[in-house]
């Protein structure tokens, strides 16, 4: 195999929320066992990630949460590094669009183009938000899509159909900071006129040619990232805005454009590069080496951002000149959660981060699971049931259950010493050649992004050496032919041999832990396929459990902390409006105590209660008769709205109000303060 050159990159996650399974399946482990693949074959690869810092998705989370983006995209950055590292994601880099050497890279490649005359400059009418005096875009905005009708498109995508959009496409908009519908009001930006690119982007997805040469090979680009660039090209391409008007961003490098940053689809995918200058620095290598000539781009992504990464950064690619357009954009499908959307407003997730801290010993297992029911090409569904069968009757009942015997017998047989391969049965000859035939069979898979199929390859072996080891009974054989035996088990050993190599890209700690219980190890893939890579009289190590079986109570305990959230969602209402902060001032709320309290008559539900508030002794009607007895309350501290204005009920006027908590079955209580305090305490 020739020695290729291949720049890797992952989709830059929003540093906007935790990583849950759907993002690791569908990208980042893919991509990792693409990279660890390519670098055992001695591809030279530099495989690039960071956090995508900017865009809508971070600065509305930082309002929702009450906090400045700095700290989102610190808190995120952290969080969703951290378990790329834990997870072991193998990245050459995993950078941030925040550094500066990010906004430097962007602005300078958005002066090529404005230099070149890309972009073009043009002023509009564009949707406004009145009440928070700011145009909408993107995620700031979202309606009807006028192509599936789905309610939830945003300004700039439908994330159910993935069609890119402009706001003005939304059918019945409404403005996602104020929920108001929004006005018209004129701004300038730079656009780039895509209907240009048309021609040579049709030529360049279909048959791989650009500008006469053929550039890649088409028939390896997945049918659904071919058939979407193909629909929106044959759709027309219409002229995209690559500036906003929003302060947190890469700040348009050009006089007299304050206020404006580039739009962060133009933003982002420069992230690639500029993490590649960081890690070239870091390195002591020449980043244009990983962005020019020969070299293969591949792009893992998921397939809501198809458009992104196979039109639109193609074209400011091929415009900026010099850089190389990608070889390949494998694009994953959804993932779904027990029969439903992942959903991080839902809490409908399984987060990656938590599921290292639950469970620190089995990534592997998780990897296995998520390879075999990975979505290549349509979505696809994880269940905790099927996390454990696939541990428990695949990676335990036949991987574990081959390697522990082979190792175990060898101890026990040989003192752990490789016995002499000796005469060949026909069996035995078939054996080899599927051993010879596999890894193969694995690069081949794995060069076209088929990493579901090559994974089941590699579980073949295991397979095959766990059919050997029980139809030969060599447990049962070594009373009568020991030699024959000792065949029997060299075959054995290779195979496991071989399975610390193939196993590699796919469950690397489990192939470490192969090789240590043999004590041998090759990162090379070249030595796969061989049956004589551990030689006669070698010692081998006594082997421990490679995969413990996951327990029922593991797939309950998991499924009613889902349901939970189920149980949530479904009885709390949802988060309200927005209150300023001057609203919530506004009122007046304090501890008071129960003086005295009585029914009220002819009304079942309420007790009248007389507080005392620090500030004067007043009299409450409060609906809690059904919940508490007028001795009952009689002492306690409880939160008093102070300044409702005063009206009757049933008689009697009530001055205030008490608040209270309520929970999912309608019972009452009362918010007491935790320490002693008394009667007056302002509540803030
Ligand atoms: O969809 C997303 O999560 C984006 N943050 C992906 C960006 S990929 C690239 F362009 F950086
Ligand atoms: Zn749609």
């Amino acid at each position: 195999m020739t020695k290729e050159k291949f720049t890797v990159t992952a989709a830059l996650p929003y540093a906007n929320g935790p990583l849950h399974l759907g993002h690791v399946a569908g990208v980042y482990l893919p991509s990792d066992i693409f990279v660890r693949f390519l670098r055992m074959n001695n591809h030279d690869v530099a495989f690039i990630c960071g956090s995508d810092e900017h865009g809508a998705a971070i600065t509305l989370r930082a309002k929702k949460e009450g906090i400045t983006p700095e700290e989102i995209v610190e808190r995120y950055n952290g969080i969703i590094g951290k378990a790329f590292n834990d997870f072991g994601i193998s990245f050459d880099i995993f950078h941030r669009t925040s550094s500066e050497i990010h906004h430097e890279t962007a602005q300078e490649f958005f002066k090529v183009l404005d230099n070149k005359r890309q972009f073009t400059k043009e002023t509009s009418e564009q949707y406004y938000d009145e009440e928070y005096n700011q145009f909408l875009a993107d995620r700031y905005i979202t309606g009807t899509c006028p192509s599936c009708k789905d309610d939830g498109a945003y300004g700039d995508q439908c994330e159910k159909c993935g069609s890119a959009l402009s706001p003005t496409d939304l059918i019945n908009p409404k403005s996602t900071l104020s929920g108001n519908t929004p006005v018209m009001r004129t701004t300038s930006h730079w656009y780039l006129p895509m209907q240009n690119h048309e021609q040579w982007l049709k030529e360049w997805v279909n048959d791989g040619v650009l500008d006469g040469v053929k550039q890649h090979d088409a028939s390896k680009w997945r049918n659904q990232v071919v058939g979407q660039c193909m629909s929106w090209i044959d759709g027309g391409l219409r002229p995209r805005a690559m500036t906003r008007d929003l302060d947190w961003g890469v700040k348009v490098p050009v006089k007299g454009s304050d206020g404006k940053v580039l739009y962060v689809w133009l933003d982002a995918p420069i992230g690639y590069i500029s993490a590649t200058k960081q890690w070239a620095i870091d390195n002591n290598k020449n980043w244009k080496d990983y962005w020019t000539g020969d070299r293969k781009l591949v792009h893992f992504i998921g397939k809501d951002n198809i458009v992104f990464h196979a039109i639109i950064f193609p074209i400011l690619l091929k415009a900026h000149g010099d850089l190389i357009l990608p070889d390949n954009v494998p694009a994953y499908a959804f993932l779904n959660l027990e029969g439903d959307k992942f959903s991080t407003s839902r809490n409908w997730a399984v987060w990656l981060h938590e599921y290292i801290e639950r469970y620190p010993d089995k990534i592997d297992e998780l990897k296995y699971v998520l390879t075999s029911i990975a979505p290549e090409t349509k979505d696809s569904e994880f269940t905790w049931k099927e996390y454990q069968t696939r541990i428990n009757s695949e990676l335990a009942d036949i991987l574990g259950n081959f390697v522990n015997r082979a190792l175990v017998l060898t101890q026990k047989y040989y003192d752990g010493k490789v016995p002499a391969l000796g005469e060949l049965t026909d069996y035995d000859s078939d054996v080899i050649a599927q051993i010879n035939a596999i890894p193969g069979k694995i690069s081949a898979l794995s060069y076209k992004y088929k990493f579901r199929e090559a994974q089941a390859e590699a579980m073949n072996l295991a397979r095959l050496g766990n059919k050997y080891l029980a139809d030969m009974e060599p447990w049962k054989l070594v009373k009568t032919d020991p030699v024959r035996v000792e065949t029997i088990m060299n075959i054995a050993l290779q195979i496991t041999a071989n399975l610390s190599i193939v196993l590699q890209p796919f469950l690397p700690e489990t192939a470490e832990k192969l090789s240590e219980f043999l004590g041998y190890k090759t990162s090379s893939w070249g030595h796969a396929g061989n049956i004589d890579l551990i030689s006669v009289g070698h010692l081998t190590n006594k082997p421990s459990i490679l995969f413990q079986k996951i327990e029922d109570s593991l797939v309950e305990t998991e499924i009613e902390k889902l349901e939970a959230t189920k149980t949530v969602e479904t009885i709390f209402d949802p988060q309200k409006e927005d209150a300023s902060f001057d609203e919530f001032t506004k009122m007046d709320i304090r501890l008071g105590t129960i003086l005295e309290a009585e029914k009220v008559k002819k009304a079942d539900k309420l007790l009248k209660l007389i507080v005392d508030t620090g500030l004067d002794t007043r009299t409450i009607v409060s609906g809690i008769a059904k919940h508490y007895s007028p001795e009952e309350v009689v002492g306690k501290t409880v939160t008093v709205l102070m300044n409702l204005p005063p009206r009757k009920i049933r008689g009697v006027e009530s001055q205030g109000m008490i608040l209270m908590a309520e929970d999912a079955n309608g019972n009452l209580s009362f918010m007491s303060p935790e320490k002693a305090f008394e009667a007056g305490c302002g509540i803030h």
